[in-house]
Formats: C-alpha cells, sequence, structure tokens
C-alpha cells in the first residue's frame, strides 16, 4: 500500500510559468522583481504596510527581534509549547525567553499567565499562533499597551487565518512568517515579515542584507546576517498566494473530514472546530491522546508508521529542552499542559496533497489502533 506522507505541497498553478521566467530573463538572486512583488501582495494581503521577504521563517524572526528592540538582559513572554526558532531568536539577540504554559483545548500560550510574567526586564510578548487557532490577540495587545511593550507575532502556522475578522500576521508590531513546504503557501524555504512600522522594516530590510551601509557599500556599522530570499523562491510564493484562498478552503474540508470521520473516539481530543474569536484553519490535523495507560504519540505514531502512514510528534517543551537545560535555563519550571501536549500530541497527514481515500484510510487505521 502507498505511504501517506505527512505533507505534500500543491504546486499545480502559476509556479512552473514564473519560474521559466526567472531562467529566461536571468534574475535569479534576490534582485529579481518576484521578490518585490510578493513582499507587496503579501503585506496587501494582510492588510500591512511592508513586507520584507526572507529565506526562512526563522530567519524571519532572528531579524523582526532584533528590529523590535530586543538586546542584551531583556526579557520576552512567549509560549513554551512552540519551535525553538521563537526562543533561540530571543537568546541570539541577547534576550531571555521567559515562558508560559498552553490552553489545553487551543493549544495556544495560555495569556492569563502573562500578567504575571511581567518584570522590570519585560519588553515584548511574542504571540505564537500554533496548529490552527490564533493566540487570543485582543487579551495580548491590551497587556503590550497597559505594560508598554512590543508585540512580536509569530504567524507562521496561520497565513490566511483570521482573529475576529482581522487577519493574523496583522496584529504584532512585527509580525513574521514562513514559508516552509507544509504552509499554506511555500517557497521551498522563505520567510516574511510585516510591520507597519518604517523603522522596523528599514532595520529589518538592513539585517537581511549584511547590513551593508546606505550611503557606502562595503561599509558597515553593524553586523547583520545574509536572510534574502531569492527571486526563483519568490516565484513560487506569487504563484501559491494566488490560490491561497483555495489552499485555506481546502485545509479546512480536511479538518471537516477527520472531525466527522473521528469525533466519536473518545480515547482522543481532536482540534477545536471554533471560538467566538476564529474558525480553525487545520494547519495540522493534530490530535490528543487522553489517556496515558494505553500509551503515548511515540507509540501510535509507530504504529501508523507500520501501516504506511506519516506523522509528526507536536512540539517538545522550551522549558525541557537539553540545549537550555544544559545551560541552567528553566530549572524547576514546570508547564504541564505543555508536557502533556509533547507527549500525548501528534498530526496526521494534513498537506494540501492530501486526497479522501488517504484521509479514509488515515482515519480507518488510527480508530483500529486507539480503540
Ligand atoms: C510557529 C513557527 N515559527 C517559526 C517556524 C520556523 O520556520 P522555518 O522552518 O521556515 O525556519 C516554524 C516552522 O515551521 C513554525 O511552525
Amino acid at each position: 500500500m502507498k505511504f501517506i506522507p505527512v505533507n505534500e505541497p500543491l504546486l499545480d498553478g502559476n509556479e512552473k510559468r514564473y519560474l521559466q521566467e526567472c531562467i529566461e530573463s536571468g534574475w535569479i538572486s534576490s534582485e529579481g522583481p518576484f521578490v518585490r512583488m510578493l513582499e507587496e501582495k503579501f503585506a496587501e494581503r494582510t492588510g500591512r504596510k511592508f513586507g520584507i521577504a526572507v529565506c526562512n521563517g526563522t530567519a524571519a524572526l532572528e531579524a523582526a527581534v532584533i528590529a523590535a528592540g530586543i538586546k542584551k538582559g531583556d526579557e520576552v513572554i512567549m509560549p513554551s509549547f512552540t519551535i525553538i526558532s521563537c526562543a533561540s531568536a530571543v537568546i541570539r539577540a541577547g534576550g531571555i525567553p521567559v515562558l508560559t504554559d498552553s490552553d489545553p483545548l487551543t493549544w495556544n500560550m495560555n495569556t492569563d499567565e502573562i500578567r504575571n510574567k511581567i518584570t522590570k526586564k519585560t519588553k515584548a510578548i511574542m504571540a505564537v499562533h500554533i496548529y490552527g487557532l490564533p493566540v487570543e490577540m485582543d487579551k495580548v495587545l491590551k497587556i503590550a499597551e497597559e505594560n508598554n511593550l512590543k508585540v512580536i507575532e509569530d504567524a507562521a502556522e496561520l497565513i490566511g487565518q483570521k482573529f475576529r475578522g482581522r487577519q493574523c500576521g496583522s496584529f504584532g508590531d512585527v509580525s513574521t512568517f514562513s514559508f516552509y513546504p507544509n504552509k499554506h503557501i511555500t517557497t521551498g524555504e522563505g520567510g516574511m515579515i510585516l510591520t507597519d512600522d518604517e523603522d522596523i522594516a528599514e532595520r529589518c530590510r538592513s539585517l537581511r542584507n549584511l547590513c551593508f551601509k546606505a550611503s557606502r557599500r562595503f561599509e558597515h556599522d553593524e553586523l547583520g546576517f545574509n536572510f534574502r530570499m531569492t527571486n526563483l523562491q519568490a516565484a513560487v510564493g506569487v504563484a501559491q498566494l494566488e490560490r491561497l484562498d483555495k489552499f485555506i478552503e481546502k485545509k479546512r474540508q480536511i479538518g471537516k473530514m477527520y472531525n466527522d470521520l473521528l469525533k466519536e473516539q473518545i480515547e482522543i481530543q481532536i482540534p477545536v472546530v471554533e471560538t467566538d474569536y476564529s474558525e480553525n484553519i487545520y494547519w495540522v490535523y493534530g490530535i490528543l491522546l487522553k489517556n496515558k495507560k494505553n500509551g503515548n504519540a511515540d507509540i501510535v505514531m509507530k504504529q501508523l508508521a507500520e501501516r504506511g502512514i506519516g506523522t509528526r510528534p507536536f512540539f517538545y517543551p522550551m522549558h525541557l529542552q537539553p540545549v537550555f537545560r544544559n545551560k541552567g535555563m528553566f530549572k524547576n519550571e514546570f508547564y504541564p499542559v505543555s508536557e502533556n501536549l509533547s507527549e500525548m500530541g501528534f498530526y496526521l497527514p494534513s498537506g494540501l496533497g492530501l486526497n479522501e481515500d488517504q484521509i479514509l484510510r488515515t482515519a480507518e487505521e488510527l480508530k483500529k489502533i486507539i480503540s
């Protein structure tokens, strides 16, 4: 039986045509016209003034954190349950990640914990939208305003999702995205920074391009990075962006189909369909095993793999990461919801290339295993 991969991108629009244009015109580096086009179209679609395309979502976070003004000793409040890129960006800027636990239903950062984590050193809140539903941004924005904190929004997983009708990626002083192939739109590798602040935008552009001095190329006042996106990547991105609405519709169809097939399964928690602020977009279709006595996510994932079905484990919490524990960070910190998510959660095949038969087969095999 054919293996069902956890993700398969859909590249059946204008991708080939635009790539051919790059090759025929010779514009393959970051200087080509598709880069600017992607920046403008993506910013416009998200309702932001400035877009800065970069080489991946991790780079987007690294530049965004510096551009938001995070410096040595500054604290940034973020969820423990996220990808390491969020914490490493803060640490590389000299800052200190301060963690919160997650909400047991939405799996996003528990916004009720933010206020207690604020100290004199707190400079920003990093809100990371996880898997399908946004962080409660109204609460984050209120706390940030009352405490004069910057908001860094990581919208990598929720391209095109909305919070109370407003686009995710439009909330941060600076907001970031990833265009890795499992994202709603892909450029192979790639990322984007969005902001309405001209100074932040200019700083990100400079950081992305080695901080060349505007007045004299090859002279530098500051150390930057080469985070540039190529015209080839941007060409794919422009073609993908043309079909974002269709992709979102497809993600929701996949989510709905899994929901219908799995909703009777008392052994698992399936994603929340909607809250009063958003309808789930199912970037990935995550499930959480309810009873540890019946085994953890690793065991079920292994059995699914034996039946030809690809899965991915949930994130591994920041406070348990060996790389941080070895540095003495997050000692005696416990975030039980994040720990449970990482031990009991995993996601099913949910890429845009998935078809109905594959969903049916995945759900059937899963049901057999868990019951
Ligand atoms: C929430 C979040 N932020 C950042 C990233 C990093 O993006 P990239 O893999 O493009 O570096 C990811 C990765 O997939 C992510 O899920």
